[in-house]
């Protein structure tokens, strides 16, 4: 990232949710705004915070938000975190839990998420369910968490159900509970390895091919257009890429905050990709492979997962006639120059997958509903997909 962050002004974007709005401030330095933010929101009987974070961020990121809690006579601690899904788990809300008790923190107090998405749904958990709910702060270290997982209120964490982590239940226990604000700071992402860096691009892509849904139709060809700066962070063009991706899950999130919106669009739509994605991440043995044939180690990562998501709904899009070959075709091309995956080793037969698509908490009275492109930056809701098209979309991401 370049030093001149550091001059430019914030940008916010306002969440509106009548009494539970809130804005999100995006730019260098944003974190030093939380104890502004919590003196403002929450007046003189805010005394104390339990900062929870991620133990991989550098110290630096850490004293940024404790200086911003002092300078505003926040009796600030610590509560050190380890961000991985099977980290993100009742064992690890419970220690954050006892260190809230300890701490003796109270209704006006706040709990503040220093770390991905896996730390912003783990300690806002905690906030919610924390003497029936006390205030919280996103401060989100990732380009995942800054345009999507740190918005809208989803706090929650995995079961699992084996309890070795062969099968996790990702999200399946949690409560919408909205922050009262979010601190994008842009200059958190320079420690931020590539590959989740990229990893968050995915969601971005999707955020693009919603754009005309969500009054930002020019999205994804803006995407497009300055795909090698986004790529290179650029600070020139990550502040304005954060502020419109943030601003379509805000409008999101606005019309339909608890995901209420059956049929025809509202919150459901976030879900492209998601349905296809959500069946391949977390299964053991799963890989992520590049266009040039690398595969990359370890387990697939959740932005990987909706890049492959988001190919496979475009696939099934072309089979079922919703979008077209060519729309596929630059949707790949696209997160093609983005280095995400193209394809899947180690997959399970489709008949696993599907079995897994049919659990997927979005399916509504049990029959698997897709949410797939139709037309330019548009989606839609397919209720019941042909299954031809699924399985053909599903064996498309086959290594
Ligand atoms: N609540 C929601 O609406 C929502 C939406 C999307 C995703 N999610 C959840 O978010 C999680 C994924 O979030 P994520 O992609 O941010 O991953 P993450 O929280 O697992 O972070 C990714 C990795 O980067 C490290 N890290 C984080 N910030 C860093 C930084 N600035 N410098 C160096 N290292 C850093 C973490 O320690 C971790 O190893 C999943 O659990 C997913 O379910 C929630």
């Amino acid at each position: 990232m370049h030093e001149g962050a550091a001059n430019q002004p914030l940008r916010k974007v306002r969440v509106e949710l009548g009494d539970r709005s809130y804005d999100v401030q995006i730019g260098a330095h944003a974190s030093g705004l939380c104890g502004q933010v919590a003196r403002a929101r929450l007046g003189a009987a805010c005394r104390k915070a339990l900062v929870v974070v991620d133990d991989k961020l550098p110290a630096s990121a850490f004293e940024r938000v404790m200086g911003a809690l002092r300078t505003e006579q926040i009796e600030a601690s610590r509560f050190d975190a380890h961000a991985s899904e099977h980290d993100k788990s009742l064992v690890a809300l419970d220690r954050v839990l006892v260190e809230l008790t300890r701490r003796r923190l109270e209704r006006r107090d706040v709990v503040i998420a220093l770390g991905g998405g896996v730390i912003g749904d783990l300690a806002g958990f905690a906030a919610a369910v924390y003497r029936r709910g006390i205030p919280f702060i996103q401060c989100p270290t990732t380009l995942l968490s800054m345009v999507d997982a740190s918005v809208g209120g989803k706090t929650g964490v995995n079961i699992d159900l084996g309890g070795n982590g062969a099968d996790l239940k990702k999200n399946m226990i949690g409560a919408f509970h909205q922050p009262i604000g979010v601190l994008a700071d842009t200059l958190m992402l320079s420690s931020l390895d590539e590959r989740h860096y990229r990893a968050g691009l995915a969601e971005c892509v999707k955020h693009g091919m919603l754009g005309a849904d969500f009054r930002d139709p020019m999205l994804l060809e803006w995407t497009r257009a300055n795909r090698t700066a986004i790529v290179r962070r650029d600070v020139a063009v990550l502040a304005e890429f954060i502020e419109r991706n943030v601003a379509i899950k805000a409008r999101v999130v606005a019309g339909d905050e608890r995901e209420e919106s059956e049929g025809t669009g509202g919150r459901a739509l976030l879900n492209l990709g998601h349905t296809f994605g959500h069946a391949i991440e977390a299964l053991p043995g799963v890989r992520s492979v590049l266009a040039d044939g690398t595969t990359l180690p370890g387990e697939i990562h959740h932005g990987e997962a909706v890049a492959l998501g988001l190919r496979a709904a475009c696939a099934c899009a072309a089979a079922l006639g919703t979008a077209s070959a060519d729309y596929a075709g630059k949707i790949g091309a696209l997160l093609d120059t983005l280095a995400l995956p193209v394809k899947a080793a180690g997959l399970p037969p489709t008949d696993v997958i599907l079995e897994r698509m049919s659990h997927d908490k979005k399916n509504v009275g049990g029959v698997t509903r897709l949410i797939l492109p139709c037309g330019e930056a548009r989606g839609t809701v397919v209720p019941s997909p042909a299954a031809d098209a699924v399985r053909g979309a599903i064996e498309t991401l086959r290594a």
